[in-house]
């Protein structure tokens, strides 16, 4: 058992793998400044949990309030969340993106160096691959940044690499993780973007439930099988069991970086198909230009994964679509319901 800060841990991922942490026997801290969530998120992993919650209303700029929350908890681990996600938006405001997603981390780094805490897990993505030149992703591929969210996470694992080469006592793990999609089981936390969702299953979850009218399939002139994109989901509940492997093999000192996927991919159509077979709904669906700076296939190779941590993702495409489903219609207006 150890107890873990997380940061941006009332946040979507961070949410669910929370509860599993604490399934698991660990105690967390959430660090959170709900710029981009709700606290009721937190009531309830409560809810789930059956324990009461620790958490910190911070932001990871403020280096004092990190100190703080790690030494009044006596935190031994991190796994940090927090971060804008934008894509779109990283490009029309990028100082906005780099300050809290890089000078924020920058921020926890020099908390963790002070408190003598050494081990960090860091949610990257599959974005820092740029387009990929082969499938599926392995980690070795070549990196690269198409927008200035994917540039910051760059950014930062290459802090990251930089700081476990200045002080090898550093246990750090990156996940690179591909879509993470679904939601717990119990239909109590999900899935809640602010605003309109960029990413389809959310979309797609509020045009079956009637909140919007039609979702727009961006390109389907895609040099795959129906034309549209191809991505890897990945069941939240599979991603955040995931963390708990890399913790768990986080005992030495390392730097390591793993892709989570499954290494399957799916077209928005095979995916708007099962969505609209476990709901039983119709989504109303349009054809529309490829959104800018979209690439027609990405998905993983999750070996390394599975040969370094055992972990393997269990979930299928259609249980995402079943738990996603029982959150969006428990919650029609997410947490603010
Ligand atoms: P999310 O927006 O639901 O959660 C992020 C959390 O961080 C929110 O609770 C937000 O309030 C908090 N936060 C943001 N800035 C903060 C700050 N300055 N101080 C304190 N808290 C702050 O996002 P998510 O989907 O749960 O993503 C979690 C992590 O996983 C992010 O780092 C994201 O880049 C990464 N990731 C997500 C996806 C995805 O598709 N969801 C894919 C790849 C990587
Ligand atoms: N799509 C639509 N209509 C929509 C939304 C998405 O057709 O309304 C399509 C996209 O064009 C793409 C697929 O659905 O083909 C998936 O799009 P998402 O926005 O859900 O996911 P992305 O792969 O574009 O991006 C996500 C995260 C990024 C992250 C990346 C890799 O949003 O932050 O996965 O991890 F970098």
């Amino acid at each position: 058992m150890s107890r873990i800060l997380l940061t941006g841990g009332a946040g979507y991922i961070g949410s669910h793998t929370g509860v599993e942490l604490i399934q698991a026997g660990h105690e967390i801290v959430v660090f959170d400044n709900f710029c981009n969530s709700h606290p009721e998120s937190l009531d309830r992993m409560e809810q789930i949990t059956g324990t009461t919650i620790r958490r910190v209303r911070g932001d990871i700029r403020n280096q004092t309030q990190i100190e703080t929350a790690i030494r009044a908890h006596d935190c031994q681990a991190v796994i940090h969340f927090a971060c804008l996600k934008a894509v779109g938006e990283s490009g029309e405001r990028p100082l906005e993106y780099y300050d809290n997603n890089v000078a924020g981390t920058l921020s926890l780094l020099r908390a963790m160096r002070a408190t003598g805490v050494r081990t960090l897990l860091f949610s990257s993505s599959a974005t820092v691959y740029g387009v990929p030149q082969d499938l599926p992703l392995k980690e070795t591929h070549p990196l690269s940044a198409t927008n200035p969210y994917a540039r910051s996470k760059l950014i930062i694992e290459d802090m990251l690499r930089d700081i476990y080469r200045a002080g090898p006592e550093w246990r750090i793990g990156i996940l690179r993780y591909f879509n993470p999609a679904g939601a717990h089981a119990s239909g109590l936390i999900g899935e809640d973007p602010p605003g309109i969702p960029n990413n389809l299953m959310p979309f797609m979850a509020q045009v079956a439930v009637g909140r919007r009218n039609t979702l727009r399939v961006w390109g389907n002139d895609y040099p795959t099988p129906d034309g549209t994109g191809i991505r890897d989901y990945l069941h939240v509940v599979d991603l955040a069991i995931g963390h708990l492997s890399a913790l768990r093999h986080l005992d030495t000192p390392q730097c390591l970086t793993l892709n989570l996927g499954t290494g399957t991919g799916h077209s928005v159509l095979e995916t708007l198909h099962a969505f609209e077979k476990i709901s039983g709904t119709t989504i109303p669906h349009e054809f529309a230009p490829r959104r800018t700076g979209d690439v027609a296939s990405c998905y993983a190779d999750p070996s390394q994964a599975l040969a370094v941590l055992g972990w393997k993702a269990e979930r299928t495409l259609d249980h995402m679509c079943e738990d996603a489903w029982r959150w969006q219609e428990k919650n029609r207006n997410g947490y603010r319901s």
